[in-house]
């Protein structure tokens, strides 16, 4: 059976978009294309419809990542259409465990974080909109980090 993951931000054109693509390249190189599905959203849908900001797509690009996704909102059903759901910092963490139908499925909110190896200290992925440059590559290292763990931690064969 497919993972499905479903990485989480507020906007969905910085933090999300850039984990989704980060994961399913990883999942190629270990040969587990079939294995995964992943998508992304946010807790805010003021920019649905939107490719990821240009700052995200540039620092990504440089590389090897390609974004294309178009942002959504997080919706209910999304708990049901997915295994887990990857948050990048309370708030997100907070949102969604409203937007839960019932704990059971609230079980699936995991933090992005949980899954960093290199980067122990870290307790959220900064949300990089208002800030320069720097901001996005950490991103990158966090994301990149954090997919390799949650890639250890799904155990798929
Ligand atoms: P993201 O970054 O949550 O990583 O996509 C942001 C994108 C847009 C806004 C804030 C954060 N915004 O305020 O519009």
């Amino acid at each position: 059976m497919k993972k499905k993951i479903l990485f989480v931000c507020l906007g969905n054109i910085c933090r999300s978009p850039a984990a989704e693509e980060i994961f399913r390249q990883l999942a190629a190189r270990r040969g587990l294309s079939e294995c995964v599905e992943a998508d992304s959203a946010g807790t805010y849908g003021g920019h649905a419809g939107e490719l990821p900001d240009m700052r995200m797509r540039e620092a990504a690009a440089s590389r090897g990542y390609r974004l294309t996704h178009r942002s959504r909102q997080v919706a209910e059903e999304d708990f049901d259409r997915f295994d887990r759901i990857v948050v990048m910092d309370d708030r997100n963490y907070e949102a969604l465990h409203r937007l839960a139908p019932s704990r059971e499925l609230a079980a699936k909110i995991y933090r992005m974080t949980e899954f960093c190896r290199r980067h122990p200290d870290r307790t959220y992925v900064p949300d990089p909109y208002y800030e320069g440059r720097a901001g996005f590559y950490l991103v990158l290292d966090l994301l990149e980090d954090a997919c390799e763990g949650l890639l250890d931690d799904l155990a798929l064969e």
